[in-house]
């Protein structure tokens, strides 16, 4: 086994970097990478545009906390979460069963700079500009800090020194009471 006996769960805005850093981790610490995004689309055989435009994102949210569910007897695997999935309480009792749970933040302005030429994000789908995205990060923001066992900024940082942030971080709170 790897440095980390439990998964690293990203958690955080859209474009808050979770795929970025996820991918940076795999290789710092070789150890598998997988996202509730992929395994939703592999799963349902579409893209996460077409799920949302054929199903609705109830439909969506299901098949997402059935990716979450899949994943709680991993270990030593770093899961890159939808920006939603800790908006349901469900998720993260199931995510904190295996992983610790990191949250990536960054500022509006930051996010809109990352996002703005995504055509796969339907939440944002003709809400592309920083008022949208600050109130809705301003709705999202009690679950993801509540979910959170660490918090780290993504703002003006390279990719390798938040991963090198994060580790560190983590291992702080290694000995803390929870032992998974
Ligand atoms: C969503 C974020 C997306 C994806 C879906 C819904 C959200 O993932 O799960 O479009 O509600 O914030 P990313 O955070 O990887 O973009």
């Amino acid at each position: 086994m790897g440095e980390f006996h439990y998964n690293i769960a990203l958690i955080g805005f859209m474009g808050a970097g979770k795929t970025t850093v996820s991918r940076c981790l795999s290789r710092m610490y070789a150890m598998e990478e997988v996202e509730t995004d992929v395994m939703v689309a592999e799963s349902e055989g579409m893209a996460i545009t077409d799920i949302f435009s054929k199903y609705g994102e109830p439909y969506f949210r299901a098949c997402e906390s059935n990716a979450i569910i899949a994943l709680q007897d991993r270990h030593g695997v770093v899961i890159s979460c939808g920006g939603g999935a800790v908006m349901r309480d469900e998720n993260v009792e199931n995510l904190k069963k295996s992983s610790r749970i990191v949250l990536l933040t960054a500022r509006p302005e930051t996010i809109l700079e990352r996002v703005k030429h995504s055509k796969e994000r339907p939440i944002l789908n003709g809400h592309m500009n920083v008022e949208y995205i600050e109130e809705l990060m301003e709705k999202r923001r009690a679950k993801y800090e509540a979910a959170a066992d660490i918090v780290i900024s993504t703002d003006g940082k390279r990719v390798t020194e938040i991963c090198e942030e994060l580790v560190q971080r983590l291992k702080e709170i290694t000995h803390d009471s929870r032992d998974i």
